[in-house]
């Protein structure tokens, strides 16, 4: 368990690292990350490199047994790389340059870059390998699927066509391109997806742009951890993640790395709208869900946000200390605060950090002290994990599917991913979001929801599952297409009809419309609805079901459809199949979670206040089990846990309640 803070040595005058560093040794901080951006001082020119300021740095640091993160510099190559060699720059949709001066508008694909890249991590490499203090390296930083347009590119894109499906029939076959006369006579006609009219191209050939997009950055992950790996075989190695327009596959991308890391910066200003409550804990499952084991955060908030956009409220008191545990409970070892002081030049001035422009210790930097000492309280959670028994699958198929085509206004498929999270994670239950092609086994319930875009693997893995006694939901918009993105000429959902009992006899993408939904034969989740006077609706798509061979959990309560079947469930294998052919607002979906939960087993916390958090890490069949208190009101509940309460409080006696300050996270060691 490790609390640490970025450091920008390149932005300060030298005199002041002495005391930075000793102010860190003193606040507990236990690892800095450092050189990201610092090309330009590394390199100033051309083959001329120098290190001489960073080894002071990393020596500062090595003196007073802190570790060192090193970065690969290779975000922002400095000004005469692309004075020289202006064909590293990116191309964009336009088929311009991308003007330089910003950050991050290099083509990956470029081999004079990349020639550039090695030379620089070489060197880096060789000169701290035998340095203690240096532990590992991110590479690059916060890196997106390349989209760069440049003739480099678009010949990679081309082959990557043409080692794929071989000829161009295939091609015209796989994409169906006689539609508008697309089809090809010859590879060379392939290029990247130029103009502004994207929503017009062939959505076939725009998935498999992405997927090449992807590949592209994972291939580039790759060339760097192998120029890091050729120099010393032993270092640990990760890239900084993030969720952005363009993202790659996750899970390419950290295959050939050590572990995942994320840049976390949760709302200061807390959601008006509580459906996006628990969207923190979403993206550390996510995280964490990669590579199925811990990660760290590389990036955490630390002051209020702001630059090239106005500023935005500084987090609140209870949020530096409470978000960082919170990352804690979801399985990060370690939390890197970004950054350790405010930028007193440059674009990002306002993006702040503990200490501000003054470099006087204030009410944040005071929080971020206590969280080191907290912390360092829980060394007995080194090699903790978490383990989870319902598991949401994440398919980046599905995200570019449906960035390629919307398909109703309002949904978009991490929309769809968060509901499913927040209704499980507001019942106390712990999720996992992995890979749609990750082994299912250990999972009870397994969420699937909108599989637009399909595959054999996916259909045998789900059938698999259900067949062993697994339960999995499947929601609306499965089964629309095959992996070429094209629709598959059967009554939805198509391949999955087996599996669901059911076929969608019409549907209607009613946007943000609602529509009334009411208690099918099969009650039981509609017990909470009258138990609490809540009501129950759906919104945004309704599937009109035939459900000749399932059990009716809902039906739509008017219009030309009232009456018809909206959810469902099948007995199938050893198992049970839901099929949510509508999206329920958030109590409904809350409690179809808390029916399926019970059926499969689960223990459900009713009692748990909104916005409480429950995670388990465990170790040795020993656990500890993290409250937080994601608001900013005070919480008073009964925990049914027994045990200690870490940081010496006293777990209240049988039936008492607890309480949780705003962000106030509390740890029962069970
Ligand atoms: C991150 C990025 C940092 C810094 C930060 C604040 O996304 O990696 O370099 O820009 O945002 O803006």
């Amino acid at each position: 368990m490790k609390i640490g803070v970025d450091y920008y040595p390149e932005q300060w005058d030298e005199k002041l690292w002495e005391e930075d560093a000793d102010k860190m040794k003193e606040a507990g901080i236990g690892i800095v990350r450092m050189a990201e951006f610092a090309w330009s001082r590394l390199e100033p020119e051309e083959g001329e490199y120098d290190f001489s300021w960073l080894d002071r740095a990393v020596r500062l640091f090595e003196d007073r047994k802190i570790e060192v993160f090193l970065c690969t510099p290779t975000n922002c190559p400095p000004q005469w790389m692309f004075e020289r060699y202006p064909e590293i720059i990116q191309v964009d949709k336009t088929g311009k340059r991308i003007p330089i001066g910003i950050r991050g508008h290099r083509c990956l694909n470029s081999p004079v870059y990349r020639s550039f890249c090695q030379k620089m991590i070489v060197e880096m490499v060789s000169r701290y390998k035998d340095y203690k203090a240096v532990i590992g390296y991110q590479i690059d930083n916060e890196l997106e699927a390349n989209h760069c347009c440049c003739p480099v590119c678009a010949d990679k894109f081309r082959s990557y066509i043409q080692a794929k499906y071989k000829t161009i029939h295939a091609v015209n076959q796989a994409y169906g391109n006689t539609v508008w006369s697309g089809e090809y006579s010859d590879f060379s006609q392939i290029t990247p997806p130029f103009g502004k009219f994207q929503t017009w191209l062939n959505p076939s050939y725009m998935l498999d742009f992405h997927r090449y997009a992807s590949e592209s950055t994972a291939d580039y992950v790759n060339f760097q951890r192998q120029c890091i790996h050729s120099i010393d075989p032993d270092a640990l190695i990760t890239t900084n993640n993030w969720l952005c327009e363009n993202m790659p596959d996750f899970y390419d991308l950290f295959e050939p790395l050590d572990f995942v890391s994320y840049d976390n910066y949760p709302a200061a200003v807390l959601p008006d709208n509580p459906e996006t409550l628990y969207s923190h804990a979403f993206h550390l499952d996510l995280m964490r869900g990669i590579k199925k084991k811990n990660f760290w955060i590389m990036e955490q908030l630390s002051g209020g946000l702001g630059s090239w956009m106005p500023m935005s409220p500084m987090p609140k008191p209870g949020m530096i200390k409470g978000y960082s545990l919170q990352a804690i409970a979801h399985g990060a070892d370690a939390v890197i605060h970004f950054r350790w002081r405010t930028a007193v030049s440059g674009a990002e001035m306002f993006w702040h950090g503990l200490l501000d422009h003054s470099n006087v210790p204030g009410r944040r930097y005071q929080e971020f002290c206590d969280l080191c000492r907290e912390v360092e309280q829980l060394q007995e959670l080194s090699g903790s994990v978490v383990q989870n028994s319902v598991a949401i699958l994440y398919s980046s198929e599905q995200e570019y599917a449906f960035k390629i085509q919307p398909q109703v206004e309002g949904m978009d498929y991490f929309t769809q991913l968060r509901a499913y999270h927040d209704a499980f994670t507001a019942l106390g239950i712990g999720v996992d979001i992995v890979d749609w092609h990750s082994t299912l086994a250990e999972y009870r319930v397994v969420v699937a929801p909108t599989l637009l875009v399909t595959d054999s693997q996916i259909i045998s893995q789900l059938h698999n599952f259900v067949r062993e006694g697994g339960r999995l939901i499947l929601t609306n918009r499965s089964g629309v297409k095959d992996i070429y993105n094209k629709c598959i000429m059967d009554p939805l959902p198509t391949v999955f009809s087996d599996l669901t009992g059911v076929t969608v006899k019409e549907y209607n993408p009613i946007g943000t419309q609602k529509q009334k939904i009411v208690a099918g034969e099969q009650g039981g989740f509609f017990d909470r609805e009258s138990e609490s006077g809540e009501t129950f609706f759906c919104t945004l798509w309704c599937d009109i079901l035939d459900a000749a061979d399932a059990s009716v959990l809902a039906r739509y309560g008017e219009d030309y459809y009232k009456g018809e079947a909206a959810i469902t469930e099948h007995a199938c294998g050893k198992g049970m199949v839901y099929y949510v052919g509508t999206v329920l607002n958030r109590s409904g979906m809350r409690s179809l979670a808390g029916h399926i939960a019970r059926q499969a087993g689960l223990s459900v916390k009713e009692g748990l206040p909104f916005g409480v958090e429950r995670t388990v890490r465990q170790k040795d069949g020993r656990k500890w089990i993290f409250y937080f208190n994601n608001t900013d009101a005070v919480k008073r509940f009964c925990v049914e846990e027994k045990g200690t309460l870490l940081f010496d409080e006293e777990l209240p006696a049988d039936g008492e309640l607890l309480t949780f300050r705003p962000f106030e996270m509390k740890i029962i060691r069970s």
